[in-house]
């Protein structure tokens, strides 16, 4: 039995299989943007640790900084006793997200452990901010494990039979231009969800009902899908216009990812409210809540926070990463990751029509697999196939979408150019290979 092999198997003895295993890599030591696994094989990470490590395994500079703060103050818990470095993140991100209305001014920041735990703290906070129950999520949307995370995500398969789950959910369709667009331009296809969304206020729920809607700028588990342009400006006028409080969830999203610190930055709407979590901790679990400081305030004392939330190393290890993104400009090094990384799907896309779609923004790249190039045909065994051969191959590259057939690359950003070409030709080679040995799908269908 070889290490890996060995540490897989007592996983399997002591560890429910309700934890997903994507992949049977392991992981020992992380560098830059390379793992060591239990026998020793280097593994190039294009999955981060599904998004967490944008600014690179253990980056001196961080590890660092938790060290010190360890040797100063481990946990104090911040209900009972004030301490800096929450207050000092808190005023670095109220810098980097500002969300006050022109005039206005100041950002609030709460700081939890989890992407989950923001999107519940953003839900509650926008109930009592509104005196409304409802809440409006997406098809295909992801927003976390717990009750109400789950009860807003979409894909069936994270929730089957976890049930009942949270009353006041009602979810619409994700405008998602390449599985919906139906030939429409993505501008009328926006215009169009919109209206649909507006009549949902008259046949599913009162808008006065309202307290919130939340959505992914760019869906992560959802297959690494944009919002089509125009699509949030609306949503924001709709919030506008009906007292409804805007939520982006930007934990995926998030630093640096699509080259710039916020997703929305690209689309030109500032939410009301937001969750950040991943990336942000470089490592550590941390997560956060920021907002206009009149809905951040409306949420009463004692019903937001948590024992561990903004933990001092924690916010240590934050401070330290962004200060890192910040050095490196990892913004402009991810529109470079991403414009390498869309020019070689691009090009494979004109060998197979297996690539249905190439998207993304920044370093959020993904390409779809589908049967003959039809969107409705997902090609979801072939995705896994690649992701196994990948695996072989030394990339540990995961999937996402509802049909687990989207590759997506969340690769450190601070990865090299020359192991970024690596692992995009063992991707390459490996959809090459099983479609070269499928029947449906040929080489050069389309060329
Ligand atoms: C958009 C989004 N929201 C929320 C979450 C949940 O975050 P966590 O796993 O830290 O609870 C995720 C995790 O993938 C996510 O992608």
């Amino acid at each position: 039995m070889t290490e890996n092999e060995k540490l897989l198997a007592r996983r399997e003895a002591v560890v429910p299989r309700g934890v997903p295993r994507v992949t049977t890599a392991t992981a020992v030591k992380g560098r830059g943007a390379v793992i060591t696994d239990a026998d020793g094989n280097e593994l190039l990470d294009f999955a981060g640790g599904i998004g967490v490590m944008n600014a690179g395994h253990c980056q001196e500079a961080v590890v660092d900084a938790i060290r010190t703060q360890a040797g100063e103050l481990l946990h104090a818990c911040f209900h009972v006793a004030t301490y800096e470095p929450y207050v000092e993140l808190a005023e670095k991100l109220a810098t980097l997200f500002p969300h006050h209305r022109e005039g206005g001014e100041g950002t609030k920041v709460l700081l939890v452990n989890s992407g989950a735990e923001a999107v519940e703290n953003a839900v509650k906070i926008a109930r009592q901010a509104t005196g409304r129950p409802a809440v409006i999520c997406f098809s295909e949307a992801f927003h976390g494990r717990t009750l109400l995370g789950m009860s807003l995500t979409s894909k069936v398969t994270y929730k089957m039979g976890c049930g009942p789950f949270a009353p006041e959910i009602y979810r619409v369709p994700f405008p998602n231009h390449y599985a919906r667009g139906e030939g429409h331009t993505p501008e009328a296809f926006a215009t169009r969800e919109l209206n649909r969304l507006r009549e949902t206020f008259q046949t599913v729920v009162s808008a006065d009902d309202v307290a919130a809607i939340i959505i992914e700028p760019v869906q992560g588990e959802g297959g690494f899908v944009p919002a089509p342009p125009g699509y949030l400006q609306g949503l924001r006028e709709i919030c506008d216009e009906h007292g409804i409080v805007l939520i982006f969830d930007e934990v995926q999203t998030g630093f640096c990812r699509t080259g710039r610190w916020a997703a929305y930055e690209h689309f030109g709407v500032i939410p009301d409210l937001s969750t950040w979590a991943k990336s942000m901790g470089g490592g550590l679990p941390i997560a956060a809540v920021i907002g206009r400081p009149e809905v951040m305030d409306a949420a009463r004392p004692g019903t937001i926070g948590g024992t561990y939330g903004g933990n001092p190393v924690a916010c240590a290890s934050s401070l330290a990463t962004i200060r890192l993104m910040e050095e490196l400009d990892l913004n402009t090094r991810a529109m470079e990751v991403g414009d390498r990384i869309r020019a070689r799907f691009e090009a494979l896309a004109e060998r197979t029509d297996v690539v249905g779609d190439v998207r993304g923004i920044g370093a959020m790249m993904a390409m779809e697999l589908v049967e003959g190039g039809d969107p409705h045909r997902p090609a979801t065994q072939l995705a896994t196939a690649v992701t196994l051969t990948c695996l072989e191959n030394g990339v540990l590259v995961i999937k996402s979408g509802p049909s687990g057939n989207v590759i997506r690359i969340l690769s450190p950003l601070v990865i090299t150019d020359e192991e970024l070409d690596r692992g995009l030709t063992v991707i390459e080679d490996a959809v090459l290979l099983h479609v070269g040995a499928g029947s449906e799908a040929a080489v050069g269908a389309t060329a």
